[in-house]
């Protein structure tokens, strides 16, 4: 495709618009770049132009940003609209802040396309959401703080303005407390190192937002300090939810809260703290007799109650520290404290927090860990009305890619329960946009990668682009353009990681092919997966702890297999007999011992290529063999042979 036709290619998210892309002409020659600003040089902005064009020649640039932000910090009210006109002659870049130039530039930088800018373009651009961020857990396994730099630099190009990070869990405490030295684990940010990643995400136009989870998933802070809850902790290093919590009747609780909360306000200026409130297990708080005492005392009703009374203390504390706190959807409650919600559990959630009203941040749809591919997380709007949001969620169990895990899947049926219907008339509190969620459980350092940029700019585009950009086969064009950028591009990291495993080049195509199992089917394993589909839980059955090293082959997959997907349009009888090739060279060559289910996994890809070829051949009948490819077409452990989906859509077409 030429470059005259390709202005989009590289742009993701889509800006809201694009006018006067005069498609017909090429890119032109600019000259050495000249920058002019019409009022006062803005120093975040000249040093993004310095970082992100390099030597590039960009000709003459006028920048014209009306409030230049000296000394002031992302906020989540920013401005961060733009235009952008490039014209043969000049490219001219104007804002109302530093915050919405810095995107400006993010466009001019995704306009580049082998070296040069288009002639001529014109956008105007600003963003649906205010609050478009990724929440990630730095607590499960521990992010080192160079590679969250990367992070933010990944984000910055995403247009993404919310670094959220799960800073405590039952596993770990990562943020250097200098009044709890006791909480905080050998692997953790000190105060500086955090001061440091603040100040480099809002050159950045993007805030830093700590999670310090309260009352629940806190195991490991009571191993510390036992006094803070009603009963004893054991050490433990599995995941899933433990049953301890912080007593909310002691007073001492809140003592050291307050002053664990003050040394998180002092590292992280944006006015939001998250305070957790997740997946609090109340079975310590109902066998204590002085916690039930309490309760009654204060005519709390039940644990969901105390739960409420301890929230309602923390935004006290809070408030007096110039914070507004955020809590996951279990602070939900009649009576509880000013706070933004986190949604997590779907819909039906979202809109009882409208109701109270609350306003959202939309987490639900948009879980990385769940290994879905792009498109999925892409179809769901945050402001989609519940009905319409129900229907895509019961959607997914017919989805060929997820029916190993369908039944799995109405797990999240029971927050179904007693859901409201939004009155139209009072729609309530707003939806301030969302946030994808990466935790960690089955996510370290080296793995972060793949698992994040695969899939975060469908989250990305989502909530900036306008709600009617829903062109699936479009955003896949354009994420493998953005894909290309150094920030976000896994490829040579991957190839690393999987020659360390001691694969060889060959058997690291042929990997492309396959993909993670989907949901938490990993996480739980076998037995827990098969307690949870029929509704309850074997936590003690699930195979991975904070121990179990990542150091397989689907540790360090792509989530999605892009390789598959590039077939879909590609002369598809060619590449199949090389594939072929690939897979049955592969397969015979020696591989890492212990990990055998990716060779059963290469082995289904490799007979359904052949059955693929025997149909096409004449030698299969059609019907016969889209039945085989899926029977193929099941989990090998951890893995999925991904190609399967695509050699039967095709088949498909052949009907
Ligand atoms: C959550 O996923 N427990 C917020």
């Amino acid at each position: 495709m030429s470059h005259a036709q390709d202005i989009t290619a590289g742009l993701l998210p889509l800006p809201q618009q694009i006018r006067s892309a005069k498609h017909e002409s090429g890119p032109t020659a600019r000259g050495a770049t000249r920058v002019q600003w019409t009022n006062e040089q803005d120093p975040l902005v000249q040093a993004y132009l310095e970082r992100a064009f390099g030597t590039l020649d960009c000709g003459e640039i006028l920048i014209t940003v009306d409030q230049v932000a000296i000394d002031s910090l992302p906020q989540a009210d920013m401005l961060e609209g733009y235009e952008l006109e490039l014209s043969p002659q000049q490219i001219h870049l104007k804002a109302d802040s530093t915050w919405g130039a810095l995107h400006g530039l993010t466009t001019l930088k995704q306009l580049i396309y082998e070296n040069t800018l288009p002639r001529q373009v014109h956008i105007v651009d600003q963003p649906r959401f205010p609050w478009r961020g990724l929440m990630l857990d730095v607590t499960r396994h521990f992010i080192p703080l160079p590679q969250l730099l990367e992070v933010v630099d990944g984000l910055q190009l995403l247009k993404l303005n919310v670094l959220h990070l799960h800073l405590s869990d039952d596993q770990g405490f990562r943020f250097g407390s200098e009044a709890f030295p006791k909480l905080v684990s050998d692997e953790h940010y000190a105060k500086d190192e955090l001061r440091h990643l603040v100040a480099y995400a809002a050159d950045r136009g993007i805030r830093v937002i700590p999670e310090i989870d309260v009352p629940g998933h806190v195991n490991h802070w009571l191993l510390a300090y036992p006094e803070w809850g009603s009963e004893q902790a054991k050490p433990s290093q599995r995941f899933g939810v433990h049953p301890g919590c912080l007593d909310p009747t002691q007073e001492s609780v809140y003592q050291a809260l307050e002053t664990l909360f003050a040394e998180v306000a002092e590292v992280f200026p944006d006015r939001f703290v998250h305070v957790g409130g997740d997946e609090v297990n109340p079975k310590w708080w109902q066998r204590a007799e002085h916690i039930q005492a309490f309760i009654a005392e204060h005519d709390l009703k039940d644990a969901r109650g105390l739960q409420n009374y301890f929230l309602c203390r923390l935004q006290i504390s809070l408030a007096a520290l110039n914070k507004q706190i955020i809590g996951w959807d279990e602070v939900l409650h009649e009576q509880m404290p000013d706070c933004l919600v986190q949604n997590w559990r779907g819909a039906t959630t979202r809109d009882r927090a409208l109701a109270v009203p609350r306003p959202c941040i939309v987490s639900a749809p948009y879980y990385l860990d769940l290994h879905f591919p792009a498109d999925i997380h892409y179809r769901f709007d945050p402001t989609a009305t519940q009905q319409d949001w129900l229907r895509m969620e019961d959607d997914l169990a017919t989805d060929l890619r997820l029916e190993h895990i369908a039944e799995a899947l109405s797990w999240t049926h029971q927050w179904r329960r007693g859901a409201i219907a939004l009155d139209d008339s009072e729609p309530g509190a707003p939806v301030l946009g969302g946030e994808a969620c990466q935790w960690a459980e089955l996510v370290d350092g080296p793995t972060l990668p793949m698992r994040l940029w695969s899939r975060l700019p469908a989250v990305a585009e989502r909530l900036w682009s306008n709600a009617n950009c829903r062109d699936v086969t479009d955003f896949y064009r354009r994420l493998a353009g953005v894909l290309g950028h150094p920030e976000l591009c896994s490829d040579g990291h991957q190839h690393t990681c999987l020659q360390q495993l001691g694969l060889t080049d060959q058997q690291i195509q042929a990997v492309q092919y396959l993909e993670p199992t989907k949901w938490y089917s990993r996480l739980l394993g076998a037995q827990a997966l098969q307690a949870r589909m029929q509704g309850s839980e074997m936590p003690q059955a699930r195979p991975y702890t904070v121990a179990t090293p990542l150091n397989k082959v689907v540790d360090y997959l792509m989530p999605e297999s892009f390789a598959s997907r590039g077939l879909k349009d590609a002369v598809i009888g060619e590449h199949l007999d090389e594939l072929a090739l690939l897979c049955e060279g592969a397969v015979a060559e020696p591989w890492p011992t212990g990990d055998d289910d990716v060779v059963e996994g290469l082995k289904a890809n490799l007979a359904a290529i052949r059955l693929y070829q025997q149909t096409l051949a004449g030698a299969t009948a059609l019907d016969e063999a889209l039945a085989g490819l899926r029977t193929h077409y099941r989990p090998y452990g951890e893995y999925m042979p991904a190609l399967i989906p695509f050699l039967l859509d095709h088949l498909q077409t052949r009907r």
